[in-house]
């Protein structure tokens, strides 16, 4: 098969936070991920295993932490080379962002409408001016002209996430609107400057289960209707079995397992993998309950790292080339595996077995 273009690219990225007084923070040592043009791609993992700082490091958002890649491009430029003033143009204009928490995300004294016209403005070609003193202007004295194309715009968007009567709560604050209601709007806040990816980061976690099943819904259609790939980062699996085309299973700093949503339920390679979908009943893929519960253990301080694969001390088939370097192995051109074990004198070819079950069907 053919993969779409690539949008975004990164390869062996390294986030480290220095500390004064001690051991670094190796907060992310191997992530190698492909974005492509019209999927949703999952970001998985247990707490703490660098997806944030992943999702940050693409944006430039990392002021306090050394970041290395040997590749992280999006549609072919380097964002690490970019100056701060090109990367405020990138976020919102090309990566539009939606974080977990909208309450803090979004700014309290300012109506929703605003916000969204606000984005609107500086970031797609409506005409209106977005000078400092017209901005201030609006935001403490007169508000958005409600004829302006840019509050129609917001009026608009808020309609298209499924905000009811959108006209009337786009003058309402942040916290006159439901969690449900406010991340819809930070969808809306994020396809304002019309971006070719999303990064969502747990968009819907604070939210209860059917809402947040609308929601992801919503998003996926709106990528759709918009043209826009999506980054979602998430600790649910439910909603990777749901809402993604492709995922990346992190681990530790390190990307473990990656490929095809599919290939990746029907056939998990890695034990740690393999241990996250066990946590789901009957690989019952809408669980109320999916959050991730791995093997037992815990994972390893980013200061304080064992050499070699980083799951090695919970790993239930660890062995002693475990504590060399982590091999990436392919097993098919889309369905990709770090483990030693993979490459072990096995009595079985697990490429040809793959290729024998690729039909077996996720349950529902
Ligand atoms: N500013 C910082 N300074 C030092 N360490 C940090 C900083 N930000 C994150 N870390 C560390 O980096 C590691 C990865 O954190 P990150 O927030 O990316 O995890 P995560 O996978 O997003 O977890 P969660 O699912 O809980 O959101 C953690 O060990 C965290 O403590
Ligand atoms: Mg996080």
């Amino acid at each position: 098969m053919t993969n779409p273009d690539p949008l975004l690219e990164m390869r062996n990225l390294a986030v480290t936070f220095p500390v004064d007084d001690g051991p670094d923070v190796r907060a992310v040592e191997s992530v190698d991920l492909t974005l492509h043009e019209g999927e949703v791609h999952g970001l998985v993992g247990e707490s703490g295993s660098g997806k944030s700082v992943t999702a940050r490091a693409i944006l430039q958002l990392l002021d306090d932490a050394r970041v290395t890649a040997s590749e992280l491009t999006f549609e072919s430029v380097n964002l690490l080379t970019q100056s701060e003033e090109e990367m405020r143009s990138v976020r919102g204009a090309e990566i539009g962002m939606i974080f977990q928490d909208s309450l803090s995300a979004l700014n309290p004294v300012m109506t929703v409408g605003e916000q969204i016209a606000e984005v609107v403005r500086h970031h797609t070609n409506t005409g209106e001016s977005t000078g400092t003193l017209s901005e201030l202007r609006r935001k403490y004295v007169t508000g958005t002209d409600e004829t302006s194309a840019s509050w129609e715009r917001s009026v608009e968007l808020l309609d298209m996430v499924g905000i009811p009567d959108a006209s009337t709560r786009a003058n309402e604050y942040p916290h006159q609107l439901s969690g449900g209601q406010r991340q819809r709007v930070m969808i809306a806040q994020a396809l304002a400057g019309d971006p070719s990816i999303i990064i969502a980061d747990e968009p819907t976690t604070a939210l209860d289960v059917t809402v947040e099943a609308d929601i992801l819904a919503e998003l996926r259609d709106l990528c759709d209707d918009f043209d826009v790939s999506v980054l979602l980062i998430t600790h649910d699996l439910g909603v990777v079995a749901e809402t993604c085309d492709r995922v990346t299973v992190m681990y530790s700093g390190s990307v473990m397992e990656k490929g095809l949503t599919d290939s990746i339920f029907t056939h998990p390679s890695h034990p740690y993998t393999e241990g996250l979908l066990q946590s789901i009943p009957e690989y019952s893929l809408i669980s109320n309950d999916s959050e991730l519960q791995t093997t037992p253990g815990s994972a390893p301080d980013p200061r304080d790292r064992p050499n070699g694969c980083p799951f090695r001390d919970r790993c239930p088939i660890a062995f002693d080339a475990c504590s060399e370097p982590l091999p990436t192995h392919s097993i098919t051109d889309d369905h990709i595996i770090r483990c030693h074990d993979y490459a072990r004198d096995r009595t079985e070819d697990v490429s040809s077995k793959y290729q024998e079950t690729q039909e077996i069907e996720v349950s529902e």
